[in-house]
C-alpha cells in the first residue's frame, strides 16, 4: 500500500511540515505544478526523488500569471486524480492552496518579481506580464516551501531559463533542475492543455514537433535554413496559426545571429483551434 500523502492547504501548516521534515534532518525538493498532472510532471517528481528525501509538489493554477483574455477560467483542474497519481509515486506532501491562501489581498500580489527585458519577449511578448506572475509565485512557493531543490519542465524553455536567472540574481538558496520534456509517441509534447484539443487538432498539434524536427534536419546549414524549414511544416497546416518561432543561443536566450555556431534552440508557439501551445528543441549548429 503507498503511503499517504500530507494535504497542505495553508502556507502555516506547509511551513510546520517542513520544519519538521528539516528537523529530522531530511533533504528537500519541491515540484511546482498547476495541476492536470500528466506523465511529464510525474517525471519531474521522479527527478525530485533522486534528489531528495522529502518530495512536495505544489498544485496552484495561479491567476497572477494569467492575462485578462486567457483561459485562466477553463484550465483544467483535476485535483482528485493529481492526488492520486501523486501518492502511487510516493510524493510526501501535496500543497494545494486556495487563491486566498496565496493572495489575501484581492487576489494578487501588489508586490512583483520582474522577469526584466527577456520577460517580454517571445512568450512574453504574446502573454504580457505573463513571466512576471510566474516568477513571482515561484518566488512565494520557494520562500514558503525553503526547498534543497526544484523541478522544472524544459518545455516551458523561457520559464526555466527566467527562474534559473532570478535564482542566481537574487541569490536564491536552491538548486534548480530542468527535466527534458516527455513526448507522445507521435511526437506531441505533453501539455496540461493537450486536453483541451479535439481530436483533429490534436492531430494538427503534431506540426509543431514535426517543425522542430525539420529544424533539426537542417541545423548544419545554420539559423535561417532551420526557421525557414520549420515554418514550411508550419504554413502547410491550415489548423495552426503561429504565434512565433525563433532561435536562441539557450546560454543567454538572446535570437541566435544568422552565423550562430553552437547550441540553438528552436522555440516555437501556436494556437492550434481555441488552444495555445509551445515547445521546443535544443540542436547544434558545427
Ligand atoms: O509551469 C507551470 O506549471 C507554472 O508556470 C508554475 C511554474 C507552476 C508557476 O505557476
Amino acid at each position: 500500500m503507498p503511503e499517504p500523502i500530507q494535504s497542505l492547504t495553508t502556507v502555516d501548516d506547509a511551513r510546520a511540515f517542513v520544519a519538521a521534515e528539516r528537523a529530522a534532518g531530511r533533504r528537500i525538493a519541491l515540484v511546482p505544478t498547476m495541476g492536470a498532472l500528466h506523465e511529464g510532471h510525474l517525471e519531474l517528481v521522479r527527478t525530485a526523488r533522486e534528489h531528495a528525501d522529502t518530495v512536495v509538489a505544489s498544485v496552484f493554477v495561479n491567476p497572477m500569471q494569467f492575462g485578462a483574455n486567457e483561459d485562466l477560467d477553463r484550465y483544467p483542474r483535476t485535483p482528485e486524480t493529481d492526488t492520486a497519481q501523486l501518492i502511487v509515486l510516493g510524493a510526501e506532501a501535496l500543497f494545494m492552496p486556495e487563491v486566498e491562501e496565496m493572495y489575501p489581498d484581492g487576489g494578487r500580489s501588489e508586490t512583483l518579481v520582474t522577469a526584466g527585458r527577456l520577460g517580454g519577449v517571445l512568450e512574453g511578448s504574446s502573454r504580457p506580464g505573463h513571466f512576471d506572475g510566474v516568477l513571482t509565485v515561484v518566488t512565494k512557493l520557494l520562500s514558503i516551501i525553503t526547498p534543497d531543490v526544484a523541478v522544472f519542465g524544459e518545455k516551458d524553455a523561457q520559464q526555466l531559463f527566467l527562474v534559473r536567472r532570478m535564482v542566481r540574481d537574487l541569490n536564491l538558496p536552491v538548486r534548480i533542475i530542468g527535466v527534458p520534456t516527455v513526448r507522445e509517441p507521435d511526437g506531441l509534447a505533453l501539455s496540461s492543455r493537450n486536453r483541451l484539443l479535439r481530436p483533429a487538432e490534436r492531430t494538427d498539434a503534431l506540426a509543431l514537433s514535426r517543425a522542430l524536427e525539420a529544424a533539426g534536419a537542417v541545423a548544419a546549414e545554420g539559423v535561417q535554413a532551420m526557421l525557414a524549414a520549420a515554418r514550411a511544416v508550419l504554413e502547410r497546416e491550415p489548423g495552426v496559426e503561429l504565434d512565433y518561432l525563433a532561435v536562441v543561443d539557450p546560454a543567454t536566450f538572446l535570437f541566435a545571429p544568422d552565423d550562430h555556431r553552437g547550441p540553438a534552440q528552436v522555440l516555437v508557439a501556436a494556437r492550434v483551434g481555441s488552444v495555445r501551445l509551445i515547445d521546443n528543441a535544443v540542436f547544434a549548429i558545427a
